[in-house]
């Protein structure tokens, strides 16, 4: 058995972050999504593992998550030209699949259930195809299934306008090698790109055997501002360890489930968990509240943030209203003069959000 992890593609809804950084590395608990994927694959014992990646954030992807050795698993990096599709993808991977069975997961999804499971169904009922399955409010923004009462799929859509059904196809996928088949006989979609709904559907029709499993636990798609907040919020709600590195004056107040890191100082400032804060931050005079990460180097001096992620090296200088609900960029910084403004002045890159509420 191999992996699959798609993380190529554009990541248009998380612009402007996208820009500069692939989406599968935006932090989530000051981890790359990537890697939560990466590590729930070795659980369930694969260790076999190819990624897709773009010309644009390929490398990048390549330089942080290394070759495999971090998480006891061998990492081949495939280049995918142009994000032609899902279905593309696995096309372009066939040489690194083989005939091999394979799970196929998306890099910036990110769901709670264990693996393994999934994996036993898949392989004790020689499976064609196992998909997950979440009921969701807006069936609209995602593929969409149509299952009998034994879980058997009828009928797959990709965001389709009419969903026939709330079931939305979550993006972790486990294959025979009956998929190259399947899809070697579709064609674009209307919106240019290789379908894996389309190549399922394919598989359904010429009566190979689709089934689905519906998630019990959390699915979160990271692939927008909340979305990726709400990750944010869980992941420190059931994975924190609680560890206090770093220089905490006695003036600061350390209050609930916090994680410090090393070389961090913080000074005369409250934190009140669940928090983490990474490598070589310095904070002072500051509240930090729940459910934020902080990632490296990040600075904040008179600041007062929650329910926010700060990206590596960000700085938040002299804001005394809070913070909150935020997303803040790597290197970005956000200052408001020591008197009242009189004037505000911004540099702020493409299809960035300011909100003054
Ligand atoms: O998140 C679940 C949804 O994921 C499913 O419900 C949909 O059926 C499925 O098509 C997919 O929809 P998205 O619109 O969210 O897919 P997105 O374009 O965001 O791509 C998902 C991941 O795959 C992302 O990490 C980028 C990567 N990708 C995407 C394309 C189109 C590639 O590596 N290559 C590609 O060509």
């Amino acid at each position: 058995m191999k992996a699959l992890i798609l993380s190529g593609g554009k990541g248009t809804r998380l612009r402007p972050l996208t820009y500069t950084g692939a989406k599968q590395l935006v932090p989530v608990a000051n981890k790359p999504i990537l890697w939560y994927g990466i590590e729930s694959i070795v659980a369930a014992g694969i260790t076999d593992i190819g990624i897709i990646i773009s010309p644009e954030t390929g490398e990048e992807i390549q330089q942080l998550t290394g070759n495999g050795d971090r998480f006891g698993a061998k990492i081949t990096y495939i280049l995918q030209d142009q994000p032609l599709g899902l279905a593309h993808a696995v096309k372009i991977a066939q040489p690194f699949l083989e005939d091999s069975p394979f799970i196929m997961y998306l890099g910036d999804n990110l769901i709670q259930d264990n693996l393994s499971p999934f994996l036993t169904k898949f392989k004790q009922q020689h499976l064609d195809a196992l998909i997950l399955l979440r009921t969701v409010s807006n069936p609209t923004a995602f593929g969409v299934a149509k299952v009998d009462e034994k879980g058997r799929v009828l009928q797959l859509l990709e965001k389709p306008k009419h969903p026939p059904s709330n079931l939305a196809l979550v993006g972790v996928y486990f294959f025979s090698n009956s998929i190259h088949k399947a899809i070697a006989s579709i064609q674009p979609s209307a919106r240019g790109e290789l379908e894996i709904t389309d190549a399922i559907q394919e598989l359904i029709d010429s009566q190979k055997t689709v089934e689905s499993v519906q998630l019990q636990g959390w699915w979160l798609d990271t692939g927008k501002k909340d979305d990726l907040l709400e990750a944010n919020r869980i992941i420190l709600d059931t994975n924190l360890q609680i560890s206090v590195g770093g220089e905490i004056d006695e003036k600061s107040q350390i209050i609930g489930r916090v994680n410090v890191n090393k070389g961090s100082k913080i000074i005369n400032s409250t934190v009140r968990g669940p928090v983490i804060i990474g490598e070589n931050c310095h904070i002072e005079n500051s509240f930090i509240g729940p459910y934020t990460s902080v990632g490296d180097g990040v600075t904040l001096i008179d600041a007062d943030i929650e329910h926010s992620v700060l990206l590596k090296d960000a700085k938040i200088l002299e804001i005394h209203q809070r913070i909150v609900d935020s997303l803040i960029g790597r290197r970005a910084k956000v200052e408001i003069a020591p008197q009242r403004p009189k004037a505000l002045r911004f540099m702020v890159g493409d299809d960035s959000q300011i909100e003054l509420v």
